[in-house]
């Protein structure tokens, strides 16, 4: 894939970013969501591509934009066809109270790259590039924390894991406190969390848990880019659930490695921060209708790692939200 295309990403989840932040710590997530949304997809018809959406906002039926299959891009003549995956907020509850950890993410992948989740729960479990192939979902929680603590070459004291603060995460903490592992909770944005264990000074080690599935491929192509590993499981929660899973040609009962959620490696990602999180700064408002925003971009096929920090004039700008 062209490698410009990169640059684009990051204009389009800049722009997402933007249009979320308008609406940080407002107690609005469905204002802000729907910001965040309108501003990617306006920023995706200015791009030269075929595109079409296997991760997005939900089925066509429940999103009027982004939705999974629309296709998106200028569609030119002889223009590159692309998957898409994106979450124009990822926390959007974050975002509605003002809490860290909320980003816009997008990942562009050749056609049939990524896999086309469903929208429901998945099991996840990542770690950075030094744990690569010693992380395996059907070990206990022990063996993961001992086998990534060997890895990283240190004790099981000095490693720190991290999840949702979910109830259903309570048998994870128990193991990580009966071995003297830090445990890090945080309450929304597990594609963060996920990512942040690729940075070594980043404080977290290891990130287990369930979360959205769409999340887990979005993270997974970040992690892939980054040289980590991350194993999944979708946890479909009923017969609708299962069904759904068919009709995609999704496996439920089987661990999907990090291939199997992202094939190869020509691969980009694009990250800005809304809120403060684990590897970007959130938008900042500077007065005089400017706002900072600070994006990680990666490329998987050259393992490329930018930082593109903008300040952005919102008055020249009449294609964000108002
Ligand atoms: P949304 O932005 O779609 O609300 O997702 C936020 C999030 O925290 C994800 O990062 C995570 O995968 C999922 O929700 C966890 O789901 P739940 O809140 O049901 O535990």
């Amino acid at each position: 894939m062209d490698r410009n295309l990169g640059i684009n990403l990051v204009r389009v989840t800049e722009a997402a970013a933007l249009g979320g932040a308008m609406y940080l710590g407002k107690g609005d997530k469905n204002r802000a969501d729907k910001a965040a949304v309108d501003n990617m997809r306006n920023m995706f018809d200015t791009i030269d591509i075929e595109g079409v959406v296997v991760i997005g906002e939900g089925e066509m039926d429940e999103a009027p934009m982004l939705y999974i299959g629309e296709e998106i891009g200028t569609k030119g003549m002889g223009y590159q066809k692309v998957d898409i995956a994106v979450d124009p907020i990822d926390g959007t509850n974050a975002v509605a109270k003002g809490l860290n950890n909320a980003i816009a993410v997008c990942a562009l992948a050749p056609r049939g790259a990524m896999l086309a989740a469903p929208d429901m729960y998945m099991d996840k479990l990542a770690a950075g590039p030094k744990a690569k192939g010693v992380i395996d979902i059907d070990a206990s929680v022990e063996d993961n924390l001992r086998n990534v603590a060997k890895a990283l070459n240190k004790n099981l004291s000095d490693l720190t894991a991290t999840m949702l603060d979910r109830d259903r995460h309570q048998y994870i903490i128990d193991v990580c406190r009966e071995l003297g592992v830090r445990v890090k909770l945080f309450q929304d944005g597990d594609v963060d969390a996920a990512i942040a264990t690729c940075f070594e000074d980043s404080g977290v080690d290891i990130m287990f848990g369930m979360g959205g599935a769409p999340e887990g491929v979005i993270a997974a192509a970040a992690i892939k880019c980054l040289g980590g590993d991350m194993q999944a499981r979708l946890k479909p929660m009923n017969d609708e659930e299962i069904a759904r899973c068919k009709k995609m040609g999704a496996a439920y009962e089987t661990k999907l490695t990090i291939d199997d959620l992202v094939a190869g490696e020509d691969i980009y990602f694009a990250a800005t921060g809304i809120s403060d999180g684990e590897f970007t700064r959130g938008v900042r408002y500077l007065g005089e209708n400017k706002a900072s925003t600070q994006t990680l971009m990666l490329r998987g096929k050259t393992g490329t790692i930018r930082y593109i920090d903008a300040v952005h004039q919102l008055d020249k700008k009449p294609e964000y939200a108002k």
